[in-house]
This record gives C-alpha cells, sequence and structure tokens, in this order.
C-alpha cells in the first residue's frame, strides 16, 4: 500500500464522522467521507430526475459527474454540503449505493484518495471491501435508539426540528437496507476492532481507537 489507511465503518448515525475527522487531524492525515459519494449521487440523481433504481443511467451520471472536497462538498463547481445532509438525502444515497455497478465505480474514486501521509476512511464497506489489506480496522456500534437520540439532539442543536419516533423508524430501515444489500453490506470485517459506542462519549471513542494504533496523534478536541 501506498500510505497507511484506517477504516471506520458502522451503521447510520453511530458517530463515524467525527470520530473519524478527529483522528484524521490528530494524525493530520487526509479524510475521506465515502458517505458523502453516494449522497451526492443521490442528490444529482433527483436533480437530473434520473430513477434511483435505474442502474445504467445511475452509472452514466456517475461519470460525468465532477466531485470535490475543498471547503465541503462541492458538484461542478457548486457548494452542495447542506443539501446532502439532510434526512432524505440519505435515504437516496443508501437507494443509489444499491446497485453493484455504482459500488465497483466508487472503488477506484474511493482508492484514489489514498495519499501520504495516510488516510482515515469512513463508511459502511472500508474495511470489508475498498481497503481489505490495511490492518487497522474499526467498527462501531450503538444501539438504533441511542442513534436515534444522537440526531435529535444534533438537529436540534443546528436549530431543526426532528421527531425522534421518525428518525428511529428511519434508522432502522437505512440499517435494514445497507445490512441486507447483496453487494458489500454493512458488517464488521474478520479483523475488525468492535467498539460500543452506546455509553462513550466522543474522547473516549478516540481513546480506544487511538490507543489500538502505532501513530503519533495530536489530539484537540474543539
Ligand atoms: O455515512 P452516510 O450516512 O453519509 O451514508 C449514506 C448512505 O450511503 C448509507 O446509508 C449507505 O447506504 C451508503 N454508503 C455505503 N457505503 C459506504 C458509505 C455509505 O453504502 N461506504
Amino acid at each position: 500500500m501506498k500510505a497507511p489507511v484506517i477504516t471506520i465503518d458502522g451503521p447510520s448515525g453511530v458517530g463515524k464522522g467525527t470520530i473519524s475527522q478527529y483522528l484524521a487531524d490528530a494524525l493530520g492525515w487526509h479524510y475521506l467521507d465515502s458517505g458523502a459519494l453516494y449522497r451526492i449521487l443521490g442528490y444529482a440523481a433527483n436533480r437530473a430526475k434520473v430513477d434511483l433504481e435505474d442502474a445504467d443511467a445511475l452509472t452514466e451520471l456517475m461519470d460525468s459527474l465532477r466531485i470535490n472536497f475543498s471547503g465541503g462538498a462541492q458538484l461542478d463547481g457548486e457548494s452542495i454540503d447542506e443539501n446532502i445532509r439532510t434526512e432524505q438525502a440519505g435515504e437516496r444515497a443508501s437507494r443509489v449505493a444499491q446497485h453493484p455497478p455504482i459500488r465497483s465505480a466508487m472503488l477506484e474514486l474511493q482508492r484514489g484518495f489514498l495519499k501520504s501521509p495516510g488516510l482515515v476512511a469512513d463508511g459502511r464497506d472500508m474495511g470489508t471491501t475498498v481497503f481489505p489489506q490495511t490492518p487497522y480496522k474499526f467498527y462501531l456500534t450503538a444501539t438504533a435508539e441511542e442513534r436515534a437520540k444522537r440526531r435529535y439532539k444534533q438537529l436540534k442543536e443546528k436549530g431543526q426540528s426532528g421527531n425522534i419516533g421518525a428518525l428511529f423508524r428511519d434508522i432502522q430501515q437505512r440499517d435494514d437496507r445497507d445490512m441486507n444489500r447483496a453487494d458489500s453490506p454493512l458488517r464488521p470485517a474478520d479483523d475488525a476492532s468492535i467498539i460500543d459506542t452506546s455509553s462513550l462519549s466522543i474522547s473516549e471513542v478516540l481513546e480506544k481507537v487511538i490507543e489500538q494504533l502505532p501513530f503519533k496523534a495530536n489530539v484537540s478536541l474543539d
């Protein structure tokens, strides 16, 4: 491998994004938010009125997209960070992510993020499919109830409204689709370190991850 990779996988709302970003900052490494790639494709498909079940049309659309992450997600030069962070965008992402041709087209794109000095890759299949050869694999879990509560709190903090029952159902639906699809379903790699985050704070999870790694990290939680 060109440079080391740390994979952080797990279900929706478990806090992978936050942990992965802190970890990448602490190590001074690059960060891959693979979910954002599926979200961008779902967003672009909706905008171009492409059917989310039409794998051929989605693959063609994907080939034409110019995706950039400098200062947030950008599509064809337009900032779409806010647009892809909604619950609906997550639902669309999980629908486009079911198609095997899309997943294989994403492989090369995702591996292209691996650059020196290293990469923290966050997603569902980073350890099982995209970077299976790395020895640094983590899988974060938390109960669906706890993840719905966290999401509700996040929405409140952003001044948005949310319904905890609806969030819980969305999470269960997304878990079900992600765990039961035929291609690269969500599951821990056999050699992943599994961390149940249900009763842990962000800094406690980060500590558990860092203590298992041979790299020097400068953690600052702000
Ligand atoms: O992580 P995030 O919630 O942004 O991901 C959105 C959706 O994209 C997930 O529910 C999942 O269906 C899909 N996804 C995936 N493989 C990844 C990352 C995300 O299938 N590596």
